[in-house]
């Protein structure tokens, strides 16, 4: 069995990602401090509670499992909280990866699969939007990933390590067996937001519909959160096999509008959503919609849950279960 460390492996995306490591006999190995992640979610392997600049610790974790892949998921990722407190996401995203990278680097670690965004794009000037767009991110958020994504393309020139970043459209849904979901405190992402609104009957505000879109309201690219876990282990596997570091979006190609998801989750649940329009908030792009074309080609993936149906019913699923807990 093979040990990768995990961080961020307690949260959303890096507990299914765990899950899924597991079930194709990798040993995944968590590091998480609990500001975001639950205990509970760690299933599949050994959990050290830290943080990812505890160079001291990551360091023993590093050599006791001798380890030489990391898939770094650890991060803040509130984007209105990075606009009034941009020091706390350079700091934990950009020196706490910093750190990260220099004692994986000292501990002969040879692989990172690095969390991007597509928030590092900014507001596109072509969707879909394919890896060698402009970056112009509009947000201390997008610009700690982004500054994560050029440090390492130096640091990968002149070090013995290569790294995949992955720059993912909206995750969603949840494992399908339920055992794990999505459980962000605070929520901020749309489809967990109107589900938990339909369900308990209250209001569901839309943030503007008059963008340039069909219907009014913003477009975006949801992405199954066991498609992502496949797309990392598929990520390792380019490491191990190309030896060299490379750069994908993982998104489906489909965009649905905000009106678009209210209407699945209305036809799903078979319960109505109160839509209330708001005004727009600043920095919502019409569209955000990935070419996966590259990540298809490259890594040999292509996600097998993404479909609107699967997501939203998986997601609904999960929120009915925890509603119950
Ligand atoms: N959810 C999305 O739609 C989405 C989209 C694009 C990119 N991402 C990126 O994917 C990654 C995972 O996102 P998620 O939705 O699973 O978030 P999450 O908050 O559920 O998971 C992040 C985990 O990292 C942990 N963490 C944060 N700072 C840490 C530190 N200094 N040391 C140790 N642990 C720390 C948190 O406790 C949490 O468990 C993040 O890097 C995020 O920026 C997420």
């Amino acid at each position: 069995m093979k040990n990768v460390l995990v961080t961020g492996g307690a949260g959303y995306i890096g507990s299914h990602t765990c899950k899924l490591l597991h079930s194709q006999g990798y040993n995944p190995i968590v590091l998480d401090n609990l500001v975001y992640g639950h205990q509970e979610f760690v299933k599949w392997g050994e959990f050290y509670k830290g943080d990812q600049s505890d160079s001291k610790l990551i360091k023993k974790i590093l050599e006791k499992h001798q380890i030489s892949d990391i898939i770094h998921f650890s991060a803040y990722a509130y984007v209105g909280e990075s606009v009034n407190d941009p020091i706390k996401y350079f700091e934990n995203n950009t020196v706490g990866t910093l750190n990260l990278v220099k004692t994986a680097i000292e501990s002969g670690v040879k692989n990172i699969v690095f969390s991007s965004t597509c928030a590092t794009y900014g507001i596109p000037s072509e969707v879909p939007i394919k890896e060698d767009l402009l970056q112009t991110p509009i947000n201390p958020y997008g610009q700690s990933k982004l500054m994560i994504e050029q440090m390492l393309k130096w640091i990968s020139a002149a070090e013995d390590i290569n790294y995949v970043a992955l720059r993912y459209f909206n995750a969603s849904g949840a494992s399908l067996d339920l055992d794990i979901g999505e459980r962000h405190e605070p929520e901020t992402h749309l489809i967990p937001l109107a589900i938990e609104a339909t369900l308990q009957g209250k209001p569901f505000y839309i943030f503007g519909d008059d963008y340039n879109t069909a219907d009014g309201t913003c477009i975006r690219d949801f992405i199954h959160v066991m498609d992502l876990a496949d797309a990392h282990i598929k990520a390792l596997e380019y490491l191990e096999r190309e030896k060299k570091s490379n750069v994908f979006n993982l998104g489906t190609g489909n965009g649905y509008s905000v009106k678009e998801i209210i209407q699945k989750i209305e036809e799903i649940s078979g319960k109505r959503c109160e839509a209330v329009i708001k005004d727009r908030r600043p920095g919502d792009p019409d569209a955000l919609v990935s070419s996966p074309q590259k990540a298809f080609d490259l890594l040999n993936w292509s996600p097998k849950y993404s479909d609107i149906d699967t997501v939203i019913s998986s997601a609904l699923n999960w929120h009915k279960k925890e509603a119950q807990a």
